[in-house]
């Protein structure tokens, strides 16, 4: 990366050279990832960065280029397919370990993958899932909002995503606690983690799973994949792939989107208001906050087969590409005042991806955070952060976007329909 572009103070670590990586998974960017961003973006659609120990990086920052590198058939998911040893992560960590799904392999093994259990994620199968998700959320905001200083991640934004694909695949939610600690050393990896433990728990676990499902089928998404009878149907190691990327991809993204509107709704008062008076404003909304602040910041890695070029920066055979859909979301050359929260003009943005591997959840998450927020507005009158936004935590990485924890003070309403 072009150290030069980045912004001054306290980043002159990365100025000397030294560890762009550091500055793009510091406590500061982690705050505020757009600011540093979008000095990135304003210097240029594509930065390069040479991190030690791993293949050389390509952070592209543009719009158009963004969805250039993720339509582009020179660019795969498959290191190898670059000339390079298997299976590099963007953490800079070789996994060595890991299953493959649909996510880490390129078209026609993607389009098997994908077209079996899509039909799942259609937005009638997902529409019928409404109901039993307001019950969730329902049940779920009652419960934190009794308590004196709710916490709304762990209380809410996280439990609706948890509990609504346990049921849609038919996993004992009894078990996620476990769940989630295998999926933040897998989605999050350092080096030095648990990264091998936590697959070899998982696998294993989803592995028995799916064994009970074949010998006592229920109506479960899983229970539909064993007892599948087509030709092209998973085989088991692919089943279990497909059970690990539905989890994991399903449940902290959509818990950040959760978390970054609430966490909006705290700091707009004149938000809350008219959500309260028109809930119908409700998904117009999601659709603004998945542009501004969306849960993914960074698309996984993918590879040059081939010498390319993206903006005016020259890409080598090799390089890992990493797209940046938080940049390209607040590119200025695509939306005017990138900045500004204006719900109705999130059309085009990509925070659900691009291409082929465009989010197969993308309505499911859509439905959940519509149900949760409608949910959520209903009950509350007024919202602030019970502690300083200087003092929130966020999550670590380049991936993933989101608060941890957001502790409230809640003024409920007193309407007795509002339940
Ligand atoms: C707000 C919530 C969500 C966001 C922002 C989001 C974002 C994304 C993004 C950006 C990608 C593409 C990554 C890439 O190209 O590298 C993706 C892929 C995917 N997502 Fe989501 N996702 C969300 C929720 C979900 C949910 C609820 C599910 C379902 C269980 C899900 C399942 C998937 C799957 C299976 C893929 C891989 C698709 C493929 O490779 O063809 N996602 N998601």
């Amino acid at each position: 990366m072009t150290t030069s572009n980045l912004p001054g103070g306290d980043h002159d670590e990365a100025r000397e050279g030294g560890s762009l990586r550091a500055v793009l998974e510091g406590a500061p960017f982690q705050a505020d990832p757009h600011a540093v961003l979008r000095q990135l973006t304003d210097s240029g659609a594509a930065h390069r960065c040479e991190p030690d120990g791993a293949p050389p990086q390509l952070l592209v920052t543009g719009y158009e280029a963004a969805r250039q590198v993720l339509t582009d058939p020179r660019v795969s998911k498959r290191s190898e397919r670059a000339g390079l040893e298997p299976g590099w992560l963007m953490s800079g960590v070789r996994d060595e370990v890991g299953v493959d799904y649909m996510l880490t392999v390129d078209p026609p093994e993607h389009t098997r993958l994908r077209k079996l259990v899509a039909r799942a994620f259609t937005p009638q199968k997902i529409d019928a899932l409404r109901p039993r998700t307001k019950e969730i959320a329902s049940r779920l905001a009652d419960d934190v909002l009794a308590q004196e200083t709710p916490e709304l991640v762990d209380g809410f934004a996280s439990r609706v995503p948890i509990a609504v694909i346990c049921e849609l695949l038919g996993v004992p939610l009894g078990d996620w606690d476990r769940f989630r600690w295998a999926s933040e050393q897998i989605v999050s990896p350092v080096a030095g983690g648990d990264r091998e433990e936590a697959y070899v728990w998982m696998s294993g676990y989803l592995a028995e799973l799916i064994a009970g499902k074949r010998a006592d089928p229920g109506q479960d998404l899983l229970s539909g994949l064993v007892t599948d009878t087509a030709d092209d149907r998973l085989t088991d190691a692919e089943m279990v792939g497909m059970a690990f990327l539905l989890l994991i991809a399903g449940y902290e993204t959509t818990a950040n989107l959760i978390g970054a509107v609430l966490h909006g709704l705290a700091r707009q008062p004149e938000l809350l208001k008219a959500l309260r008076a028109d809930p119908g404003l409700v998904p117009t909304v999601v659709e603004e906050f998945l542009r501004l602040d969306g849960p993914v910041l960074t698309a996984t890695e993918r590879f040059a087969t081939e010498d390319m070029q993206v903006g005016d920066v020259p890409v080598r055979r090799g390089d890992m590409l990493l797209v940046s859909l938080a940049a390209a979301n607040r590119d200025p050359a695509r939306f005017e005042e990138p900045d500004s929260f204006r719900p109705g003009r999130s059309a085009g943005h990509v925070a659900f991806g691009y291409g082929v591997h465009y989010c197969l959840g993308a309505p499911l998450a859509r439905m959940e955070a519509e149900v949760a927020i409608t949910t959520f507005v209903r009950r509350v009158e007024g919202l602030t952060l019970a502690v300083d936004e200087a003092d929130l935590e966020w999550s670590p990485g380049l991936l993933m976007h989101g608060v941890r924890r957001l502790p409230v003070s809640a003024v409920l309403s007193g309407h007795p329909n509002d339940r």
